[in-house]
């Protein structure tokens, strides 16, 4: 069983799919494990390192692999290195992009998208989506702090009294708790907004005040899946207003709104930015999915009427050491689950809710039920 690690090629994904330490669990299992020189350098990862842990470093790692480990969808230049029939494990980032998972099926590999996984217990330690939107949050408020011109806490010196800052967190998942968490920890005086009910007491749960239109929609926001639904045009406008009154008294406001499959919802118009006060600070987690505030620009802090507006893109990448190591884990995690541990041998149960759940391609078809139709139309 070879196992392959990929340096990453495109030059804003500074993750890697595997860790010194996940090399070595890969080797207990059975592996052979093969590095692409240079892999983990922007995650502090020397090829050396990989090296001590077991494996070998070589730039044809992925030549006749078995299984393929990265961070991001393969390009078509890598997928012609790969072999057919090989298992590709990474974020495959599926929803408006069928061509690429038809370019998946045509190379004969096996892709799995890890973040497809289902929300259940078995597979929280292979969530990729959990482990890096918790360092997403943590990282939006330090971000957010860096571009403040102000104090997060209240202090009193003697000079004068530098009063908390006020942090509206939209978006109460995942990220926007640890974000809620994070700026809690720095003093700010947090206050959370999410369309799910379930959101409410964990928000209160962090010592962060809720703020949100509870009406009947409202009451039954939560998809079985445990995500949020697009909301009706009413309850849109009714949050509108909500949001409008709430933010002018708001100094930092961080952004994490997403619903599955979908554009990320529109919270803050630019009409709301500039009702801010100049100095305040917004960062849209959700600039990839065309982010929750109107202006944001993806990998820019933009200026609008003095409010700065942050939209980094990969903002697990602004912490990829952290990031990678978790990353890595949750990999190895759900290999361990495909792999036969008495014949040290790839087992994949294709009856499995995990497999299911996270198959995109095999044996050179599109075979995930969400993508299935689309493509075949
Ligand atoms: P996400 O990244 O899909 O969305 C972020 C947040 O935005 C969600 O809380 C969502 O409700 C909220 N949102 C969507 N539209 C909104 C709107 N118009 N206004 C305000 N907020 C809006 O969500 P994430 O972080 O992936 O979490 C989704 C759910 O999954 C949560 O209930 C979380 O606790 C749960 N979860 C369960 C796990 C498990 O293994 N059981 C693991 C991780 C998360």
């Amino acid at each position: 069983m070879k196992v392959a690690v990929t340096a990453e090629i495109d030059a804003n994904e500074p993750r890697v799919a595997a860790t010194p330490e996940t090399v070595k669990k890969l080797i207990g299992l059975g592996a052979d494990v093969a590095v692409e020189p240079g892999a983990g350098i922007k995650s502090g990862i020397l090829d050396s390192d990989y090296v001590a842990a077991g494996a070998s470093v070589t730039q044809d790692a992925v030549a006749g692999a078995d299984i393929v480990l990265k961070v991001r969808r393969p390009l078509a230049s890598e997928l012609s290195r790969l072999k057919k029939g090989a298992i590709v494990v990474a974020i495959m980032d599926p929803y408006g992009h069928e061509d690429a998972l038809r370019a998946l099926a045509d190379a004969g590999v096996t892709a799995f998208a890890m973040e497809l996984l289902p929300r259940i217990t078995r597979a929280q330690v292979m969530d990729v989506l959990s482990s890096q939107a918790n360092l997403s949050g943590y990282r939006a408020v330090i971000d957010a702090a860096a571009e403040y011109g102000r104090a997060l806490p209240m202090m009193m010196t003697a000079a004068g009294t530098v009063p908390a800052t006020k942090v509206f967190v939209m978006g109460a998942g995942v990220a926007g708790l640890q974000a809620i968490a994070t700026a809690r920890r720095l003093g700010a005086v947090v206050t959370a907004t999410d369309v799910r009910p379930a959101a409410k007491e964990q928000v209160e749960s962090l010592g962060a005040k809720f703020v949100a239109v509870v009406d009947d929609e409202f009451k039954a926001a939560e998809t079985a899946g445990g995500y949020a639904k697009e909301m009706s045009k009413d309850y849109q406008a009714k949050q509108a207003a909500l949001v409008a009154e709430h933010i002018k008294k708001q100094d930092i406001v961080i952004t994490t709104a997403l619903i599955p499959g979908r554009p990320a919802p529109r919270l803050i118009s630019r009409e709301m930015v500039v009702s801010m006060r100049p100095g305040s600070v917004i960062v849209d987690l959700a600039v990839e999915r065309g982010g929750n505030v109107e202006g944001v620009k993806a990998d820019a802090v933009t200026d609008i009427g003095g409010v700065k507006i942050i939209g980094y893109a990969n903002v697990p990448g602004r912490l990829a050491a952290s990031a990678s190591s978790l990353y890595a884990k949750n990999l190895f995690a759900f290999l361990e689950s495909l792999i036969d541990k008495k014949t040290k041998t790839l087992a994949v149960n294709w009856d499995d809710d995990i497999v299911k759940a996270t198959a995109l391609t095999r044996d050179g078809a599109i075979v995930h039920p969400n993508f299935k139709a689309k493509t075949a139309a």
